[in-house]
């Protein structure tokens, strides 16, 4: 994997302009590895995204005993029809809350025990929402706090279907539930407040798994093997929102991000740049296992404020959306979005704090934000350890004048350990 500095610094302002493909979906990526593990056959992924919460997944199915390797630009992972196997040692799921999520589920159905565990952000995120609904179907889970925290031992064995009504829409819960009802007695059916990402839906749909849709919050699911199946995992729209945002702010900048993820569910922060007068376009391409794919383009537009309240399929674009709200024109609110605290930081505080830096006035209310937006001042950032803020403030230091530094810019790779290759490609120059 490429080795990220702890340092970033860039002299804007810098315009993006050309055509990039983006990383893997790691969502898709994540899922695409997990039901390889129940497959009946090699299943051959080509895309698959590179950074170091992925490559955690990948680690942790070796240590369950299913064969990763690499072969013609492919990863291929066999899972002997989900026969997996006791990890000799605690698996270590790193920053990644979907690693350890979705393998809760995985393992929770497997005659071991599994012991899961991950950094010093990851021990204190929420996993009572994965925890309990496992319990429901017989899962017997110890954790911290009654497994409200990791680690967290999954004491694995037969499952029963059951009727998993969730309080928090979570695509990665969603997809444990999932993964331990394919492997359980009768049929699971998840019950969600609204919808969450669809991804794990659309793949199994496309691989003829009984996995029924009932209506817009509800899903079914029964025992069943998965075929070995190939994908080409479509570009990451999480990453795209980075540079669809530095391309709307930095004046000149004209770019096409080619073979995303066009998933409706996905790109909803589409429409809220749009919503503040950015000029984006979305030109469908194709479809990969259910998966709409398309190119994304877009031209630096000026932009004006707006309200919004993310949903869990677009909540990750926050930190993108927040830098274009301090660009904006006018006053920007963001609510109901309080998740954002228990992500990989707590993000509502750690945008009010770095957005301050900038010299952006910002309101911090206990589920959102409240950004009056203007002419950012360049200056020295911190990524809090989060993916996600590091490359909101590299997109904020490219359009504003002068030097800016982003201190804690290693944690980049958790998605993208590419991202300065791929911005100095649309900048033109190496950072
Ligand atoms: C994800 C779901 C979301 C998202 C995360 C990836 C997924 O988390 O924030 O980055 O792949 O299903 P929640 O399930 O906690 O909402």
């Amino acid at each position: 994997m490429t080795s990220v500095p702890s340092e970033l610094t860039l002299t804007g302002p810098l315009p993006l302009r050309g055509r990039l493909r983006l990383p893997g979906d790691k969502g898709i990526s994540h899922r695409a590895l997990l039901f390889a593990a129940l497959a009946d056959g090699p299943c051959r992924i080509v895309g698959l995204a590179d950074g170091d919460d992925v490559h955690r997944t990948c680690r942790a199915l070796e240590q369950l005993g299913v064969r990763v390797r690499t072969s013609e630009g492919a990863v291929v992972a066999s899972g002997a029809s989900g026969r997996l196997r006791e990890p000799e040692q605690v698996v270590d799921c790193g920053n990644s809350g979907t690693t350890m999520r979705m393998l809760a589920g995985l393992v929770a159905a497997q005659p071991f025990q599994t012991v899961l565990t991950g950094d010093a952000s990851l021990v204190t995120r929420p996993m009572a929402r994965v925890v309990e609904p496992l319990r429901r179907m017989g899962a017997q889970i110890d954790g911290r706090d009654d497994g409200a925290r990791a680690p967290l031992v999954v004491r694995g064995g037969p499952l029963d279907g059951a009727r998993c009504e969730l309080d928090v829409a979570s695509g990665q819960v969603k997809t444990a539930l999932v993964l331990a009802g394919l492997q359980a007695e009768g049929t699971t059916e998840v019950v969600e407040p609204h919808r969450s990402r669809d991804h794990t839906e659309r793949l199994l749909g496309a691989l003829g798994a009984p996995v029924e849709i009932v209506d817009d919050r509800t899903l079914r699911v029964r025992r069943a093997t998965l075929p070995a199946f190939e994908l080409d995992v479509p570009g990451d729209p999480s990453s795209a929102a980075f540079f669809a945002v530095g391309a709307s702010v930095a004046p000149g900048s004209a770019i096409v991000l080619e073979g995303v993820s066009v998933n409706p569910g996905r790109v909803g922060f589409i429409d809220v740049l749009r919503r503040m007068g950015a000029a984006v376009e979305i030109r469908p391409t194709g479809d990969r296992l259910g998966e709409p794919v398309g190119d994304i383009e877009v031209t630096a537009a000026p932009l004006t404020g707006t309200t919004f309240s993310p949903e869990e399929g677009w909540i990750d674009e926050v930190p993108a959306l927040a830098i274009a709200a301090a660009f904006a024109d006018g006053v920007t609110e963001i609510h109901d979005a309080a998740e954002l605290r228990v992500k990989e930081s707590d993000r509502i505080g750690a945008l009010a704090q770095e957005l301050s830096q900038l010299g952006v006035r910002v309101e911090e209310r206990p589920d959102g934000l409240r950004i009056h937006g203007g002419r950012p001042r360049a200056g020295l950032l911190k990524s809090h350890g989060d993916h996600r803020v590091a490359m909101a403030a590299a997109v904020a230091a490219i359009a504003c004048d002068g030097e800016s530094t982003v201190r804690g810019w290693q944690a980049v790779a958790a998605s993208y350990p590419g991202f300065t290759d791929d911005l100095a490609t649309l900048t033109g120059r190496v950072p």
